[in-house]
């Protein structure tokens, strides 16, 4: 026990990259960990735990771990008691109902008394019975997408991100039965330690501002002076822009952050009112 903050992310899977990524933007020095299970950041009193997904929210419940960066679609199933700290706006993917690609797409109620396959058990009995379907759900730990092609199962009910496992496995997907992102967990104790909470807050304001950089964009273009007003009109800026006198004396140099997203819906509005010399800069962090 050394007081760190421990932080359990998922050892090998769609997450694993983009949560190492996030903590690097959050300043976190962490080293290439191979296959260690436990690696401590250089830079930060926090210790990165290697883990299973599925394991993740068990662990941060029972305080093996403070945190957890895990899909809310793996919390909700394991019905963990943890504290659901933030959405962390990647790993977007969903929970699919899907079948043989050469098949017909079936209406929910043709589901009845056909097999589903799932490593999702009690999401999926919970979408049967809202839905008045009479299934039979297939508890499978992993490598759902074959169950059809063993024969074990008529359907699956998997997590489709790029759709690429479906497509490999000659599956299509016809109906979503959860959305889910990476989500940050916490044990419900945490408060109780109130050195580890300050560390807790800390890592979560520098994670709001990750997440805010990541979702903006800097925006620097040179104007004329008589298109400012229209500029302004077309700019959705999140504070007002910055206006700056350049040498040529007709003309202005305008700064302004803007949502990363909107860029390319005004970039021809922009170019139509005068503007030249746009440049779209991404920003490593933003402290609102
Ligand atoms: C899910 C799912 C598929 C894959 C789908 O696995 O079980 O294998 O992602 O992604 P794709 O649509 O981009 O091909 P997950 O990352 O949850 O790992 P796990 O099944 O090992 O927990
Ligand atoms: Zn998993």
């Amino acid at each position: 026990m050394n007081g760190n903050l421990k932080l359990a992310i998922q050892k090998n899977g769609r997450l694993t990259d983009k949560s190492l990524q996030l903590l690097r933007t959050c300043g976190l020095d962490i080293e290439n960990y191979k296959d260690r299970l436990i690696v401590s950041a250089r830079n930060y009193d926090l210790d990165l735990l290697f883990l299973r997904d599925d394991d993740i929210p068990e662990y941060v419940q029972d305080g093996v771990a403070d945190i957890g960066i895990v899909g809310e679609d793996v919390v909700i199933e394991k019905e963990a008691d943890v504290e659901m700290i933030k959405k962390l706006a990647y790993g977007k993917c969903r929970l699919m109902l899907a079948g043989p690609e050469d098949g017909n797409i079936p209406e929910l109620h043709q589901l009845d008394g056909k097999r589903i396959a799932t490593s999702y058990p009690k999401i999926l009995f919970n979408f049967l019975r809202n839905n008045k379907i009479d299934a039979k759900v297939i508890q499978i730990s992993g490598s759902v997408e074959i169950a059809p092609s063993l024969g074990i199962a008529d359907y699956i009910c998997d997590i489709v991100s790029t759709g690429n496992t479906l497509k490999l496995n000659k599956l299509k997907k016809f109906t979503t039965v959860f959305d889910s992102e990476a989500v940050l967990i916490g044990n419900k104790n945490i408060e109780k330690d109130s050195e580890k909470y300050v560390k807790l807050k800390n890592l979560i304001s520098r994670i709001e501002s990750a997440l805010n950089a990541k979702n903006s964009k800097y925006l620097m273009m040179n104007i004329p002076k008589a298109a400012l007003e229209k500029i302004r009109e077309i700019i959705p800026s999140l504070s007002s822009p910055t206006i700056l006198p350049l040498a040529n004396d007709k003309m202005l140099a305008i700064h302004a952050v803007i949502p990363s997203d909107k860029f390319w819906e005004i970039q021809e509005d922009l170019i139509n009112a005068g503007a030249s010399g746009i440049l779209l800069i991404p920003i490593e962090n933003m402290i609102l």
